[in-house]
């Protein structure tokens, strides 16, 4: 098969994360009989500094016309500490994913054999616990009308969700849990918010075409308590936007690392695949930061974008192998660079 993918980096680690991701690629695809050919494209600080825009024109349309997304990370720190800046990295991400119509962000969370112990939470809390978190991806706050009114002392950001867009996400969440365990929690906070009741009465309503999955429904405070509590009670996790980027950051401890955590983001076109852990500037081009959350969106685009499951499953064992021998970056207690973490995985390929 022909992959034509877009790669897009980034900024901060992005670049070096993805760079392993494609040496895994690559090595899936000598292996499988596949050719992969990448078009590169600026996203977030770098396109900012390149031409003002961190989602160039020109960008939106490598992805339209591409197979696929491989995609870094976006941030840059002299834009984190001031308030005034009107044009920001991260609205690079927002663009692309409302462009591209990704309404949907699969985080699947599971844990390694040989990783329980790191985990900041007890062993026999984490070990086996394999659960999917659905975050809504192009509503709720992060693109309801906000602003200042007061002088700009005052400012709001608003929560905004048409049933159109509750019902598509909630569809796909029923699916999965289909494939799965059988079992859904739509985590909201509908004893409060509005939104939130709009999302449990679709839910309600869309109950009866499932009779076989378990609807259960949780209080997103609550969520975030039985995240960590008891991590194996969940199968597929469904939520906005806001939520689904704050508990998704949580849920990574129960694997052991932020670095672990891979994902793809789905919807009208191009499907795109991003590690959850962000530019973390702090090792930017210092060869330290874990690539395994970069390789393992790769292993997501080949049975996501191309419905290559073996493909996928090559990379996920050799991952697998390289944590059983300790061939790990530093944050998992291992002495690997990013590159030789890479090279290790690629080569058991
Ligand atoms: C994520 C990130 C982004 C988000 C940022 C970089 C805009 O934290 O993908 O989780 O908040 O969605
Ligand atoms: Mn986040």
């Amino acid at each position: 098969m022909k992959l034509n993918i877009a790669k897009l980096p980034g900024d901060g680690i992005g670049p070096e994360v993805v760079e392993q991701a494609v040496k895994a690629v690559d090595a899936v695809c000598r292996k499988f009989g596949h050719e992969a050919s990448y078009t590169y494209g600026y996203v977030g600080a770098c396109a900012i500094d390149r031409c003002g825009d961190p989602y160039p024109a020109e960008t939106h349309a490598l992805c339209m016309a591409s197979d696929a997304v491989l995609f870094g990370a976006v941030g840059d720190p002299k834009y984190d500490n001031d308030p005034t800046a009107i044009v920001r990295p991260e609205q690079g991400l927002l663009a692309i994913r409302k462009q591209l119509g990704l309404y949907a962000n699969l985080r699947p969370v599971e844990t390694f054999k040989s990783l329980v112990d790191k985990s900041p939470l007890k062993t026999e809390l984490v070990d086996g616990a394999d659960f999917l978190c659905i975050r809504e991806l192009t509503g709720g706050m992060y693109f309801g009308e906000k602003g200042r009114k007061d002088g700009g002392n005052t400012a709001y950001d608003t929560c905004i969700y048409s049933r159109a867009e509750v019902e598509r996400i909630l569809r796909l969440a029923f699916d999965y849990a289909g494939r799965r365990r059988k079992h859904l929690t739509v985590v909201d906070k509908a004893n409060v918010l509005e939104s939130s009741r709009l999302w449990r009465q679709v839910a309600r309503e869309m109950e009866p075409e499932y009779p076989d999955i378990q609807v259960d429904y949780m209080f997103v405070d609550n969520a975030a308590m039985q995240l960590i509590r008891c991590p194996k009670f969940f199968d597929v996790l469904v939520t906005e936007n806001t939520f689904g980027d704050i508990l998704t950051d949580e849920a990574s401890c129960i694997s052991g690392s932020m670095g672990l955590l891979a994902s793809a983001s789905v919807g009208a076109h191009t499907s795109l695949f991003e590690p959850i852990h962000g530019s973390y500037p702090q090792a930017a081009g210092k060869n330290i930061a874990n690539p395994v959350a970069a390789i393992l969106s790769a292993a997501m685009m080949f049975e996501y974008a191309f419905g290559l499951m073996d493909e996928g499953k090559a990379i996920r064992e050799a991952v697998a192998a390289s944590l059983e021998a300790g061939m790990t970056t530093e944050d998992l207690g291992g002495s690997c660079s990013t590159s030789e973490a890479g090279d290790w995985i690629a080569s058991r390929i």
